[in-house]
């Protein structure tokens, strides 16, 4: 079976929101050192890169200098004009990574990183200039749509009661299973194209995996060891980077309308790809919850110790400073949000998804709106209240949010409405 972990509600946890004991919402626009942001740049100059740096010692880790001058090969492993009956045409791309000079990774580093790629069909035709949405699959290329033509690559699993990893070729049966998830289809007749990675071609989600992190070839032992080196989240943001890079350079893709997408630990991952690399030129990110874009010191459902006590190696080892600590945590789901100005945001959460607390989704978005107003972007307006269960705000500005019916889960209504706000922004694309 596919990894999974349970989210929804898990027993044990506060769910109260007259419980949460009284915080105070760190400010995206106050420098440290007390004196208010009260220019584009001194939010450019200074606050940007002390909030980055926040992250960067307390939850995520850097991303190592070497990691992002990495060297990449790129070849083209398959390529269909014809593919989903002629919708799309489909590429798949490996990108294989030298390791950092002077580093010697361990035999089994991951080094090959598969990009499925799906353009409108009639846009190529018509030599249109194609935006694109680009995020990390849970469950192999394979899943994310009923087509044949996808070349499956080994997939992680740990067998119940089984100590062992296995990396093997996925059974055939699992050929689009994360359909409802992608909504290839609908991507592609609104003109956008999809390009997506398996998130364990990066590392794979498991505690004691790090031997195989695509990290190692980046980082030696001992500093992977250091308190504020990257971790599971930091390698599988930069994989996302790694993806825009080879999509940057393909002709027929609008360089200016790569949006990054993510759900759940692979929304925090979207969540700090986007963060760190201005190249990304929208983010839509789906209950990311807390270490993403919740606000850790409302402790409302997932607290720092659970993420710190299942997930360590998501983070850098300096997070575990902040078990028992949520409301202290001097970098919280607000102003990671915050870095996304002033490009376009969408914050999507979900009714049933008490763990990830929606209310505390739509906190950080209002309060990332301030930045975007100084920057001179519509956002939401500072007494905007949370909008009723399935009315997403915003989606005629910068940045929008909604809570849908349902579980923690990606729906055709999170896709509807990502669609929706791109094409206000971006000018909706010739249908296909
Ligand atoms: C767990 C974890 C969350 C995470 C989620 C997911 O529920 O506690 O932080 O977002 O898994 O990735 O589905």
């Amino acid at each position: 079976s596919l990894l999974r972990a349970p989210a929804q509600h898990i027993p044990g946890y506060n769910y109260d929101e007259s419980k949460i004991a009284p915080y105070t919402l760190l400010d995206p626009l106050r420098l440290s050192n007390g004196a208010p942001v009260t220019t584009a740049k001194q939010w450019t100059t200074e606050r940007r890169p002390e909030i980055l740096h926040l992250f960067e010692e307390n939850v995520f880790g850097v991303t190592p200098p070497a990691a992002l001058h990495a060297v990449a090969h790129a070849r083209v492993v398959e390529h269909n004009d014809h593919a989903l009956d002629g919708l799309a045409v489909r590429e798949q791309i490996d990108l294989t990574f030298e390791s950092a000079p002077g580093i010697t990774p361990p035999a089994e580093a991951l080094h090959n990183l598969r990009i499925l790629l799906y353009l409108p069909a009639a846009a190529v035709a018509a030599h249109r200039p194609i935006p694109i949405v680009l995020g990390l699959n849970f469950t192999g290329n394979q899943s994310v749509v009923d087509d044949p033509g996808i070349l499956p690559t080994p997939l992680w699993s740990k067998p119940k009661g089984s100590s062992t990893l296995l990396h093997e070729l996925p059974a055939d049966s699992t050929r689009g299973t994360a359909t409802q998830q992608w909504q290839v289809r609908m991507l592609l007749t609104h003109g956008y194209g999809l390009a997506t990675i398996y998130y364990g071609d990066l590392e794979a989600d498991f505690k004691d995996a790090a031997q195989y992190s695509v990290r190692n070839l980046y980082s030696t032992p001992v500093q992977l060891a250091a308190p504020n080196a990257w971790g599971a989240v930091g390698a599988w943001a930069w994989g996302l980077s790694r993806a825009l890079d080879s999509l940057l350079v393909d002709p027929r893709i609008d360089p200016n309308h790569i949006a990054v997408t993510g759900h759940s630990r692979l929304g925090k991952a979207a969540d700090w790809a986007a963060a760190q690399d201005p190249r990304f030129d929208a983010l839509l990110s789906t209950e990311s919850g807390h270490g993403g874009q919740s606000i850790q010191r409302r402790a409302l459902g997932e607290t720092v110790y659970h993420l710190e006590h299942s997930f360590p190696y998501w983070f850098c080892p300096n997070y575990a400073k902040w078990v028992g600590h949520d409301s202290e945590i001097p970098a919280d789901g607000n102003l990671l949000v915050s870095l996304m100005a002033p490009r376009p945001l969408y914050v999507a959460s979900a009714q049933g998804d008490e763990w990830s607390d929606p209310k505390g989704e739509f906190l950080s978005a209002l309060s990332a709106s301030r930045v975007y107003t100084l920057l001179g972007k519509p956002a939401l307006p500072p007494n905007a209240q949370p909008p009723a269960i399935d009315h997403p705000i915003g989606l005629d500005g910068f940045v929008a949010y909604h809570e849908r019916t349902g579980k923690h889960d990606v729906t055709d209504f999170d896709w509807e409405n990502y669609i929706l706000f791109l094409d206000n922004l971006w000018g909706k694309q010739t249908p296909a």
